[in-house]
């Protein structure tokens, strides 16, 4: 029986928002404080990945110092002595994800990879468009295999779990196909990672509640950064968009914005209240201005510990990052190179 192995990836392409927070950051602390200390958590920065569109190369440092910051305040890889924080390291640093990449295309399918959807929707193409389409010049081979990137990231860790909202768990199945296509011809070398799907809500924009809350949408207040300041929070949530009913009720369909609302509220209230039920205890004798003031509260009281942490990582300065990328790189290094010794024995290199 294989010990339990978790590996999960994060781009560096900006702070994170609260979309990015409730479905992939706040599970994996969870993660650290309910998995036994024979669990290895793997947390990676995913730099290879943010280079398949592009990106200045000072951008691309500051950003990745950046993520590496939030990831410490929220007391992943370093634990504070307390518990399994897991390790948190830098992609580009273990060698072993790009040499495992190589490897796994040379067994990969073209057209599986062809039918994947994420190079469709980011070169805005049809669904039933074909790599060899008349656009074919803006498709870089990286955005198109970049699966068998973020396949290897899994693989080289023998990770048993991954944690994955739904929009991945396509990639997640292609792993598995790259195992089955490589241990097919090579002998049963790679492990079957299983999926661990996260049971957050998707957080809708700020300004405007039908389209998901992202780093790339143009207008900074239609997403709440997890380093924002109370104030910052507040106003934020004064502009956020709702609609012309000066009251409170759970309606995703006709009311999307206060929804959302209810959603955010639910995803911090200490007594775990769904969305459902808090839309019934403010539906009554609440107007929007007092329940946006609300939330605004609950969520700045909500990101209070993220907050404070990144303060004091911020206080710490370069050498703190420098020797936990360090650290992180040494640990995931030994764990990537443990299952490339067995590959390379496989394959013959
Ligand atoms: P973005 O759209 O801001 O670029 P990413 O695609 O880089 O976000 O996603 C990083 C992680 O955050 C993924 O695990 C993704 O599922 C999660 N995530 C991103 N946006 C949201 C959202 N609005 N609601 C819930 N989870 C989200
Ligand atoms: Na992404």
């Amino acid at each position: 029986q294989h010990p339990q192995i978790i590996f999960s990836g994060i781009q560096p392409t900006g702070t994170p928002h609260l979309g990015n927070y409730l479905g992939a950051l706040r599970p994996w602390t969870q993660l650290t404080s309910s998995s036994p200390p024979t669990t290895k958590l793997f947390f990676s920065i995913v730099d290879l990945h943010a280079i398949t569109s592009s990106q200045r190369p000072e951008q691309l440092r500051e950003w990745r110092r950046e993520m590496m910051r939030v990831l410490l305040a929220l007391g992943l890889g370093d634990g504070g002595g307390k518990g399994n924080g897991g390790t948190v390291f830098v992609q580009s640093h273990v060698k072993q994800h790009a040499e495992l990449m190589w490897i796994l295309s040379c067994t990969a399918s073209m057209g599986y990879l062809g039918r994947m959807t994420q190079w469709k929707s980011k070169l805005d193409l049809k669904d039933d468009a074909s790599p060899l389409d008349e656009r074919k010049g803006k498709l870089k081979l990286g955005l198109f295999s970049y699966p068998v990137l973020q396949a290897a990231d899994i693989l080289v860790h023998r990770a048993t779990h991954v944690p994955v909202g739904e929009d991945q768990s396509q990639h997640l199945e292609f792993a598995r196909e790259c195992v089955t296509n490589f241990n097919h011809t090579y002998g049963s070398t790679l492990i079957y990672p299983q999926t661990l799907l996260s049971p957050a809500k998707r957080i809708m924009s700020l300004t405007n509640p039908l389209k998901k809350m992202s780093k790339s949408d143009p207008s900074p207040s239609s997403r709440i950064l997890i380093t924002d300041s109370p104030e910052t929070i507040q106003k934020k949530l004064t502009t956020a968009v709702t609609d012309s009913m000066n009251s409170v009720s759970w309606d995703p369909v006709n009311r999307p914005g206060v929804s959302n609302l209810l959603t955010l509220l639910s995803a911090f209230d200490g007594e775990g209240r769904t969305p459902e039920v808090l839309g019934g205890v403010y539906g009554t004798g609440m107007g929007l201005g007092a329940f946006k003031r609300l939330v605004g509260e609950v969520v700045g009281e909500g990101l209070r510990g993220v907050r404070e942490g990144y303060e004091r990582v911020s206080r710490e300065g370069e050498g703190y990052l420098l020797e936990v990328e360090r650290r992180g790189a040494r640990v995931a290094g030994e764990n990537a190179e443990a299952t490339m010794v067995g590959v390379r024995e496989a394959v013959g290199l």
